[in-house]
């Protein structure tokens, strides 16, 4: 809840004191409300990045990067791992409070019922190009449901808010599966009524007509307990893009193409695939410190990946959460990865490194997450599609929070610093003859 304290800032400009109210947050953080601020002053504000902007209020998700704090609708992120299934976290996201028996039951059909890809869409996993990757196949699928599926204008999606919902959590999750079948050249699995969420992903990824898939209950906790960390993460670069776009009134499904866009980036989701691809690197080359002095140079453009993160300045309490539960995994599957020893030297080197602890920089969520996917047999062009999944309930409680709020367009200003007026210099009717 958003509340408009008493207190002002004044800022002085050209002689004239402006006066900018201060809004408090729920936990007590405190901003700055500028929306006056260039009526009374003629002056915007500028932040690349948006590392200092908060560009919404939103109940949804709190995080203390400070401390290391994060809760979903007030629930810290330790207690839901512990006490939640994904499905649960997803309601609890997209409606505002964990579900009791009969709303889990009818989520959950309402889940089962969406789960079917239109049969026509599959053909189009036939024409992607071999070694095309799985997160640039599931955006173009998702946006290409606007033309599949009625009603997709915004007032349509919003009157049927919680089809709408669960058919985008659901069926992300059968595209996902059937772009690796293909991409490996197996026939597709369908999804199945009488599996869980995370139990029905991992069949329709791994079972085969000439070998069943045994569903191993430890990979299936694992996974919820992974796509629950994921699950939100406030204003991230995915959810902030899903908000832009969504806030030119453009439809559930498009805005989360476009967030799944984002996530690819490897500063974003893209972190985990890297991460892994960074470990295999240091293990062939065998010297931790070469790296490590690679990252703290300044005319290198190598960093550490798995690490640092825009907002939590001490360790990522959900990469606390993955460090604790990958050990505990690999040995109750009897898995062995050497890439966890390298992950552990690179770690310890890291924390005790001036540069490193100077900046705060602690390993994030996708420091180890990629070590427990590879165990899973989920291969690595896929880490950043499993991350897309998990962040699907995020997405949608976005979406589905900014389009009841009543948001005006997101359109933020730029300060030019380009050429100042000018006339041109060339005569462009001298080469009217050619064809351009
Ligand atoms: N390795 C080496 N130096 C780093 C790293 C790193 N991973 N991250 C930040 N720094 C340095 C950076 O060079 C800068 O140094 P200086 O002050 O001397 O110029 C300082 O730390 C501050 O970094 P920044 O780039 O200004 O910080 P940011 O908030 O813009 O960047 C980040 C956040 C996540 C993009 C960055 O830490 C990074 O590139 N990390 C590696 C990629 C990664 O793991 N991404 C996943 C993020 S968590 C999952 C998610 O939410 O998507």
């Amino acid at each position: 809840m958003k509340t408009q304290s008493q207190d002002f800032a004044e800022l002085k400009v050209d002689g004239k004191v402006i006066r900018l109210p201060i809004v408090v947050g729920t936990e007590g953080e405190r901003a700055l409300d500028i929306t006056g601020l260039r009526r009374q002053s003629g002056l915007v504000t500028l932040d690349p990045g948006f590392a200092n902007t908060a560009s919404c209020t939103s109940q949804i998700t709190y995080v203390d990067g400070e401390h290391g704090i994060l809760r979903y609708r007030g629930i810290p992120i330790e207690e839901l791992v512990k006490k939640a299934m994904f499905v649960d976290v997803a309601y609890l996201l997209v409606h505002g409070q964990l579900p009791n028996a009969s709303e889990r039951r009818s989520f959950s059909e309402q889940l089962n019922l969406s789960s079917l890809l239109h049969e026509d869409m599959r053909h189009f996993f036939d024409h992607m190009p071999q070694g095309a990757h799985p997160m640039h196949i599931l955006s173009t699928m998702i946006n290409a449901m606007t033309a599949f599926y009625p009603n997709v204008d915004i007032k349509s999606m919003a009157d049927n808010i919680d089809e709408s919902c669960a058919r985008a959590i659901s069926i992300v999750r059968t595209m996902a599966a059937f772009a690796y079948k293909k991409s490996i050249g197996e026939p597709v699995v369908y999804p199945r009524h009488d599996l869980s969420y995370c139990a029905n992903f991992l069949n329709m990824m791994f079972d085969s007509p000439v070998k069943p898939y045994r569903i191993e209950p430890e990979a299936v906790r694992m996974l919820n307990l992974l796509f629950i960390i994921h699950a939100d993460h406030e204003q991230n670069c995915s959810t902030s893009t899903v908000r832009v776009v969504g806030s030119a009134q453009v439809n559930l499904y498009a805005t989360i193409s476009a967030g799944i866009s984002a996530l690819s980036g490897p500063l974003h989701g893209g972190a985990n695939q890297a991460v892994m691809e960074m470990l295999r690197t240091i293990q062939a080359d065998g010297d931790v410190m070469k790296f490590i002095r690679m990252a703290k140079d300044k005319d290198n453009p190598f960093r550490l990946m798995g690490f640092g993160h825009r907002v939590y300045k001490t360790y990522d309490p959900r990469a606390e959460i993955v460090r604790r539960e990958c050990d505990a995994f690999l040995s109750k599957l009897h898995y062995r990865d050497p890439l966890l020893d390298v992950a552990r030297e690179v770690e310890a080197a890291a924390l005790k490194d001036e540069y490193f602890i100077e900046r705060h920089l602690y390993p994030n969520v996708d420091f180890y997450t990629g070590i427990i996917y590879r165990a899973m047999g989920i291969p690595e062009n896929m880490f950043t599609v499993m991350f897309a999944l998990a962040r699907l309930p995020g997405w949608v409680a976005h979406w589905r929070e900014m389009i009841g709020d009543d948001t005006k367009l997101v359109r933020p200003r730029q300060i030019y610093t380009g050429c100042p007026l000018c006339g041109m210099d060339t005569d462009l009717s001298v080469n009217r003859t050619l064809v351009i």
